[in-house]
């Protein structure tokens, strides 16, 4: 009875064969391709550009979830826009003037989200909940897959629900980093409604069925 979506991230995809890996989530029942931009200034690592964006949307069948953990997302929001992303996510601490990126956003026709470092308290959002489309907490610090999830994720997600609850009820509420079979029931239980999955679905050997397998939690 849950109506939880799910995300596979391609950060953890193998870049030598990544339209088979689009192709993969094009068959799964994921819903959303999360996409991962790292700029080695605002987290310790660089992941991928916009050529490679580009790239997957010419492949993707599915929504692009890009994720900016970028410093001045400001700067790129209508290039990523043409690169192909659907939706856009903002890291708080980021951002100086979010009210106005949450609106460029929206204005360039994306849906509009906003991230949380793991100890960036969800009570900062009091003041936007109702313009955002998306709240991603992050359950590991950002900058590499294969992390282990932070317990304290919890606390959180049951704060935002109550925050979005009448607010903003169709909240899109996003958990990424170490999300697995372990913890993603109780991440549902808990308000969560979208899941972002990256090492726990490219290292399985059967990745359908890992994408299944966290669908019909
Ligand atoms: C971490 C990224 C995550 C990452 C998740 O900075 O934002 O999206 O790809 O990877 P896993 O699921 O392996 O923790
Ligand atoms: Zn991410």
């Amino acid at each position: 009875t849950n109506n939880h979506l799910i995300a596979p991230s391609i950060l953890a995809a193998d870049f030598a064969n990544l339209q088979r890996d689009i192709e993969m989530i094009n068959n799964s029942e994921a819903d959303w391709i999360h996409v991962d931009i790292m700029d080695g200034h605002f987290v310790p690592n660089i992941s991928f550009g916009l050529p490679v964006v580009k790239a997957v949307k010419q492949h993707a069948k599915k929504p692009l979830d890009v994720h900016l953990m970028i410093s001045d997302p400001d700067s790129y929001l209508q290039a990523f826009k043409d690169a192909g992303a659907d939706h856009m996510t903002v890291h708080y601490e980021t951002c100086t003037h979010l009210h106005r990126t949450i609106h460029a956003i929206k204005d360039l026709g994306c849906k509009a989200g906003v991230a949380l470092n793991p100890h960036t308290p969800v009570a900062l959002l009091d003041d936007i909940i109702e313009d955002v489309d998306i709240v991603l907490i992050m359950s590991v610090n950002p900058g590499f897959g294969g992390q282990q999830f932070i317990n304290n994720t919890y606390k959180k997600i049951r704060e935002l629900s109550n925050m979005a609850d009448g607010r903003n009820p169709n909240l899109y509420i996003e958990i990424d980093g170490g999300v697995s079979l372990q913890n993603a029931a109780m991440l549902i239980e808990a308000g969560a409604n979208v899941l972002v999955a990256g090492n726990f679905v490219f290292s399985a050997k059967d990745q359908l069925g890992t994408i299944k397998a966290l669908k019909e939690i």
